[in-house]
C-alpha cells in the first residue's frame, strides 16, 4: 500500500545560537538572512514543497520573530500600500500561503533534540512527519524534502537524509552505517550513533537536518535518557525505532550548507548572492574586483 502524504513539518527552533553571539542575543539564529529572506523561510518554504500544511515550530525563548515573521503585519502593509510598493507588499504576502496553519509549541527547557521532537507529539499524533533543521541549508533542483517524501512513498519506513561528510568530522553529527548490499542512494540503516569521534564511527555517512519519521519515534523518545553531551538525543530514538521498524537512509541530491558555523554561513550568503536575481551580476563583478587583491 502506498503510504498516505506526510503533511507535518517540524522545525525544532529552541537552539540558543550560541556560535553567532553576539547576532543572535536577542534576535533567533533562524532569523539570519542568506541575501534577503531569513533561514526560517527557506525552511518553511521546502517543507511546502514537500506538499506540507501544517507547520510545527519547536520554540524557546527569544523566538518571538519567527512567530512575527509568519504572522500577518497590517501596519507595515498599510504602509507599503500607501507607498504603491506592490512588489514589496506582494512578497511580504506571499511568504505563507493561506492553505498552511504555523503551530508553536513552547520547549520548556533546551533538553536536546530529541526532547524538542518529542514536543510535537500532541500535534503530529501518530502519523508520519518530517523534521527540518534550518541551520543545514540545502540547494537542490527537487526540494530536499520533497525527495525525501518520494523516497517515503517508494520505500515506506523512515527516512534519513544523510550525505558523505569529512572522515575528521564524524563527532559534529549522528553517524549510520548501512546494511550490505545497499546500492544506489537509498539504503536500511543497521547502526546510527551521534557524534563518535573519528576512530570510533562505524563510517562517514552523516545525517545533515532533514528526517521524515514515523509516528512510533515518539514513544521511543519517551524512554530515551541523556545521551551525548547530557542530551535527549533524536539519533538515540532512531536507534530505538530500528528496532521495530525500517529505517532508510537517503543521499539526496543537492548542495549543503552548515548555516550553523560562521564558515557555512558566509559560504551560502556568497552563492545565493551569485545568483540573486536582482543583484547576482554586480555582485560577481564586485567580487572579480576583490578576489585577485586577497
Ligand atoms: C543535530 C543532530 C545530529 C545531526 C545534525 C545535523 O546536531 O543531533 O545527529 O547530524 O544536527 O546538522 P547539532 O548540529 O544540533 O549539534
Amino acid at each position: 500500500m502506498t503510504p498516505k502524504p506526510v503533511k507535518t513539518v517540524v522545525f525544532p527552533v529552541a537552539g540558543r545560537g550560541t556560535r553567532f553571539l553576539p547576532a543572535t542575543k536577542a534576535s533567533p539564529k533562524e532569523m539570519l538572512p542568506i541575501v534577503d529572506k531569513p533561514l526560517i523561510q527557506y525552511a518553511v518554504d521546502e517543507a511546502l514543497a514537500a506538499g506540507a500544511d501544517t507547520l510545527v515550530f519547536i520554540t524557546g525563548s527569544s523566538k518571538r520573530a519567527i512567530e512575527d515573521h509568519f504572522d500577518t503585519n497590517s501596519d507595515l502593509e498599510a504602509v507599503l500600500q500607501t507607498q504603491g510598493k506592490q512588489e514589496l507588499l506582494a512578497t511580504l504576502r506571499g511568504i505563507l500561503p493561506s492553505y498552511a496553519t504555523c503551530v508553536y509549541i513552547r520547549q520548556p527547557a533546551p533538553l536536546g533534540l530529541g526532547h524538542a521532537v518529542l514536543c510535537a507529539r500532541p500535534v503530529v499524533g501518530n502519523a508520519p512527519f518530517m523534521v527540518h533543521l534550518a541551520d543545514d541549508l540545502i540547494d537542490a533542483t527537487v526540494p530536499c524534502l520533497k525527495q525525501m517524501a518520494d523516497v517515503h512513498r517508494a520505500h515506506g519506513g523512515s527516512v534519513l537524509g544523510v550525505q558523505v561528510v569529512p572522515p575528521a568530522d564524524t563527532d559534529k553529527y549522528g553517524i549510520v552505517s548501512l546494511e550490505r548490499g545497499a546500492e544506489g542512494r537509498v539504503g536500511r540503516v543497521s547502526h546510527i550513533v551521534e557524534k563518535p569521534k573519528p576512530r570510533e564511527a562505524p563510517s562517514n555517512l552523516a545525517v545533515v537536518g532533514r528526517y521524515l519519521l514515523s509516528g512510533s519515534i515518539f514513544e521511543e523518545l519517551a524512554q530515551v535518557g541523556a545521551g551525548a553531551g547530557g542530551e535527549i538525543q533524536l539519533t538515540d530514538g532512531i536507534a530505538r525505532l530500528m528496532r521495530r521498524e525500517p529505517v532508510h537512509a537517503f543521499q539526496f541530491e543537492g548542495k549543503r550548507y552548515d548555516c550553523g558555523s560562521k564558515l557555512g554561513y558566509l559560504q551560502a550568503t556568497v552563492e545565493y548572492g551569485l545568483r540573486h536575481s536582482s543583484l547576482g551580476a554586480d555582485f560577481a563583478d564586485y567580487l572579480k574586483r576583490i578576489v585577485p587583491t586577497i
